[in-house]
């Protein structure tokens, strides 16, 4: 493999074989050894923003466009921060603003951005398989930057790096993912790379708010099991990460109240005290601080939240560089 802290690998050089995607959509067809190339290259990319000056031009004359039809501050920002810490050119597009605005189809729109020179795509959609309709009619590669409830790939192998950085081989350990699991692409991406990487997954929740396809995925896999009893799904977990709760689930029906949202699956000291000592307490954001999660324990002592966001770039980094570098190999 490329040691990128080497640096400045120009395209054309030794590429990773090990990596042969052309797109990134999801992490449930990811293998252990891609997941742990993303991680380990992350590594390599941390140590390059740790740097004075915290860029290299691995990826120059790469261009890296950004398609956003839905809001983001994380997931755009990091992805621009980490393409230009690369040296690649970067486009940033959102809906509004662009001929999406006139009506133009999103498979016009790839097509439009490949011949502009589009070298990767990383594109967030309010519709679950956007991305793989787009990567279908694009030989741009496609990075999925969160589809509707469906997945969000960066998300889960950023929250994987953080937790191999405090808790090592995630083999054997115990991570609960508690809140409105239905509708969360963070959770279904998490489940599949946690359980790739020998982790046990408890998902828990209200039973409205954990989908039953889950209830039979966790049956089938053995080390995923589904709860809704939270104090008593805390008991000897390493990884505790709570979901953002979107209030419009109580206007459809799906929690009786916030405030009994609140009382049962906030992740608050008591509960947090429940888990095992120095449990890491992670969350995707953004944060609805004092419901999903209190302040005390989103700022708390064992809290990576922000060092999420931060590993965030280097792990993108580690996705553009792997995924541009195979483009060119
Ligand atoms: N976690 C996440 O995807 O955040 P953004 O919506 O801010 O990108």
């Amino acid at each position: 493999m490329l040691d990128v802290r080497t640096q400045a690998a120009p395209i054309g050089a030794p590429v990773p074989t090990e990596w042969t995607r052309k797109d990134l959509l999801d992490t449930d067809t990811l293998s252990a050894d891609e997941i742990a190339l993303i991680l380990d290259t992350a590594e390599g990319m941390r140590e390059v923003r740790s740097r004075p000056v915290a860029k290299v031009a691995t990826l120059r004359g790469v261009t890296v466009v950004t398609l956003f039809y839905e809001q983001s501050t994380r997931t755009r920002a990091s992805f621009e921060v980490a393409a230009k810490a690369l040296g690649a050119d970067v486009v940033n597009l959102t809906a509004s603003g662009s001929s999406v605005e006139k009506g133009e189809s999103l498979i016009d729109t790839v097509r439009t951005l490949e011949a502009i020179g589009a070298d990767l795509l990383v594109m967030r959609h309010g519709k679950s398989g956007a991305p793989y309709l787009a990567a279908r009619n694009t030989t741009a590669g496609v990075i999925n930057g969160g589809d509707g409830t469906h997945a969000h790939p960066t998300q889960a192998l950023l929250d994987l790096f953080t937790m191999r950085c405090h808790v090592g081989d995630l083999a054997g350990k115990k991570v609960v993912i508690v809140g409105d699991v239905l509708h969360s692409r963070v959770a279904r991406s998490n489940l599949w790379s946690l359980l790739a990487s020998g982790a046990d997954v408890t998902l828990c929740g209200p039973a409205t708010l954990v989908p039953r396809s889950l209830h039979g995925a966790a049956a089938e896999e053995g080390r995923c099991t589904v709860s809704t009893d939270f104090d008593a799904a805390l008991e000897g977990a390493d990884v505790v990460m709570a979901l953002r709760m979107q209030k419009e689930r109580q206007e459809k029906g799906l929690i009786p109240s916030l405030r009994e949202y609140i009382a049962g699956y906030q992740l608050n000291a008591r509960r947090l005290a429940l888990a095992r000592p120095g449990a890491l307490v992670m969350h995707p954001g953004p944060m609805n601080e004092g419901i999903e999660i209190s302040p005390e324990v989103a700022h708390g002592l064992t809290s990576v939240i922000e060092e999420q966001v931060a590993n965030g770039v280097a792990v993108r980094m580690a996705i553009l560089y792997l995924m541009a570098t195979a483009r060119h190999a």
